[in-house]
């Protein structure tokens, strides 16, 4: 799967699963704008790219507003001439149960997964529809397919992402544009080592592969979404979970 001369536009790729996707789209001789919201880190990344072998640039971004949504796939126009790749990958959890749940925590979530999808899709799109090219993977999780305690914020934006990913890939097969999305189960970052061990070892009790998922398996599915290998799918959603809640 050869990326060689494309340009991709990753978000929360600072660590853990969008960092790894970045490092892998480079192996595969992509140029990566390295988007997060956390500068020092997506520099880091960037570096790493270089030392690979690809071009790197790291942007600051806060994929929730407008003109910072805005301004990271303006990066990818000035710095490498345009964008084949976008993944809109950026998240965070706010978790708590239903009943104590803050309105701010439920809208925060839905800013950074779904508003912050929109937005970053909408802006890509321009520069897709021209040229008549182009890929978007989104990161779903399978949380938006079976919810979790705890996170009524997280899988509603999450089973939000999977409905946005069909309407937009409806509306731009004609330009094609392929647009799809990824549901990772337990993987191996910050994210789920916050998850108390107890709770960890129940849910690789219930992964038929019997392990945690390591990002770089998500990153693997996001470059076959990439590549020309899946030009004619749109509008799917990879599970790479192991098998759990198959
Ligand atoms: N780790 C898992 O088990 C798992 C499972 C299913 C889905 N996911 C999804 O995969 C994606 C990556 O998760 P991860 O585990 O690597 O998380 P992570 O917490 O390690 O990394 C998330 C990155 O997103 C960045 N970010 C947060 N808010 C942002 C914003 N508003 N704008 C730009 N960047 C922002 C953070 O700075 C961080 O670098 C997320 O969308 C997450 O919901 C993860």
């Amino acid at each position: 799967m050869n990326l060689e001369g494309k340009v991709a536009v990753v978000t929360g790729a600072g660590q853990g699963i969008g960092r790894e996707i970045s490092l892998f789209y480079a192996k595969h001789g992509a140029n990566v704008v390295v988007g997060d919201l956390n500068l020092d880190s997506a520099e880091q990344v960037a570096r790493e790219i270089e030392e690979i072998g690809s071009k790197g640039f790291a942007q600051k971004v806060d994929v929730s507003e407008k003109e910072s949504a805005q301004g990271l796939i303006q990066a990818a126009i000035d710095h490498f001439g345009g964008i084949d790749i976008l993944v809109n990958n950026a998240g965070i959890t706010r978790d708590a149960m239903l009943h104590k749940m803050t309105e701010e925590q439920f809208e925060q979530v839905l800013d950074v997964h779904m508003k912050g999808t929109f937005l970053c899709m909408q802006a890509a799109t321009v520069h897709m529809r021209q040229k008549q090219k182009g890929k978007i993977v989104n990161i779903s999780s399978i949380a938006g397919k079976v919810g979790n305690m705890g996170q009524v914020n997280y899988a509603g934006a999450k089973a939000g992402i999977v409905g946005m990913t069909k309407a937009a890939a409806k509306e731009l097969a004609k330009f094609q544009v392929n647009v799809n999305a990824v549901q990772p189960g337990f993987i191996d970052t910050d994210m789920t080592r916050a998850v108390p061990e107890k709770v960890r070892q129940l849910k690789i009790a219930e992964i038929p592969m019997q392990r945690v998922g390591e990002p770089l398996d998500i990153a693997k599915a996001v470059l076959f979404l990439s590549s020309d290998y899946s030009d004619y799918m749109t509008g799917n959603v990879l599970e790479v979970t192991g098998g759990r809640f198959m």
